[in-house]
């Protein structure tokens, strides 16, 4: 484990040494003002190593500002680990991993995101305490994540609805993407009386929970410009950009994908033509919150809890927003911002 740098983006970024897989790995430690640095280890294709570097970095921002506005006693960190090319042990791959974890002694708390799952974090577990998201086991808090980020998406979304006076039942809400979150979204928004729209690239996909809700099934390339009340992205990140705003047909954005904005300006764009955004990393913090509890042995109803409060959280920033005259995610950055460096002020005084 190398130490590479030390500047104002992280705090620290650690090469994790996985050259006898032919492949390669960084943690970004972006803070621990708050605590040590929480959030999912993602095994990717990247063209080369500075790609690599540049997504662990704004992957691990976005979950400290994540973990502060949710109230966590963790920062932000991320784990991102380039996907061999050819035949690989993945058993050993994360076994390297877990050894590498346990080198951090503790400033970074791993689990699984896009490309692991919880099979790896619990070969992860073999070789580190410092590690969640693992097999539930008992009344205690953990699991799959995925139904508790559904769950927050849905309680922010019914709050930002209301808040344009647009009442879920018999909405129309296109989803893009119907994989874990999208899927359970999909069946929350359904038991509410929303008309469904659903998308994926992966069409037998999106055409089973179609066919499961009475959803009308759309082609990923048409989602983003569906004529409907809600959009909720639930597949990858960065689809709100130059091309896709102008052309959205939508009086609210709310969905769980990380990153949703290509640039902080989009959220600029969203508010200029009057469609309300819901930030992705404050209303999808359902997950780390199950997460983080497993971690430090919480109960289910401490998840609930904390679960509820997201649209709570949500409605304030939303109505920062509107006194302020700012974008909601500029806002949002600004009040996670104001909590990492409160916390960092404490712990120098
Ligand atoms: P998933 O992999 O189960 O589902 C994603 C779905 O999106 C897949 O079915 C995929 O085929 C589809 N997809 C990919 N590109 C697409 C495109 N261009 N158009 C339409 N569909 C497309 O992932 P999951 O767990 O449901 O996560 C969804 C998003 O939410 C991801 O961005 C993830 O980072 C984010 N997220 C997930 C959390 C969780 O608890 N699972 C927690 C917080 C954020």
């Amino acid at each position: 484990m190398t130490q590479l740098a030390n500047d104002d983006a992280v705090e620290a970024l650690h090469v994790v040494d996985l050259d006898a897989f032919g492949s390669c790995g960084v943690v970004a430690v972006h803070s621990t003002a708050l605590g040590p640095a929480a959030g999912g280890c993602r095994l990717w294709h990247y063209g080369d190593e500075q790609d690599m570097v540049t997504d662990a970095v704004r992957l691990a921002r976005g979950m400290s500002y994540k973990n502060a506005l949710a109230g966590l006693p963790f920062g932000g960190g991320k784990a991102v680990l380039q996907r061999p090319a050819g035949a690989h042990d993945r058993a050993a791959l994360f076994r390297a991993f877990g050894l590498a974890m346990e080198g951090l002694a503790g400033a970074y708390v791993t689990a699984e995101d896009v490309g692991t799952t919880v099979a790896d974090m619990q070969v992860v577990r073999g070789q580190t305490r410092y590690v969640a998201g693992l097999n539930h086991a008992g009344a205690g808090a953990g699991g799959d994540p995925s139904p508790w980020t559904a769950a927050g998406v849905f309680k922010a979304m019914c709050a930002a609805a209301e808040t344009i006076g647009l009442p879920l039942k018999g909405a129309r809400v296109a989803i893009q993407g119907a994989g874990n979150v999208g899927g359970h979204l999909a069946r929350l928004l359904a038991e509410r009386g929303a008309e469904l729209v659903v998308a994926d690239v992966d069409e037998a996909r999106a055409h089973a929970l179609a066919r499961e809700l009475g959803a009308t099934q759309v082609g990923a390339d048409e989602v983003l410009a569906v004529d409907a009340d809600v959009l909720a992205p639930c597949a990858l990140g960065a689809v709100l950009d130059d091309v896709t705003v102008p052309r959205l047909k939508v009086r609210l954005v709310c969905g769980a994908a990380n990153n949703q904005l290509a640039e902080d300006r989009h959220g600029d764009m969203l508010r200029a033509q009057g469609i309300l955004y819901a930030p992705d990393y404050v209303v999808n913090a359902g997950g780390i919150i199950n997460v983080c509890a497993e971690y430090l042995g919480e109960s289910t109803r401490q998840v609930e809890d904390r679960v509820a409060r997201i649209a709570v959280r949500l409605r304030d920033i939303l109505r920062l927003a509107n006194e302020r005259d700012m974008a909601s995610n500029r806002v949002a950055d600004d009040l996670a911002r104001e909590k990492i460096a409160a916390a960092s002020g404490a712990a120098a005084a």
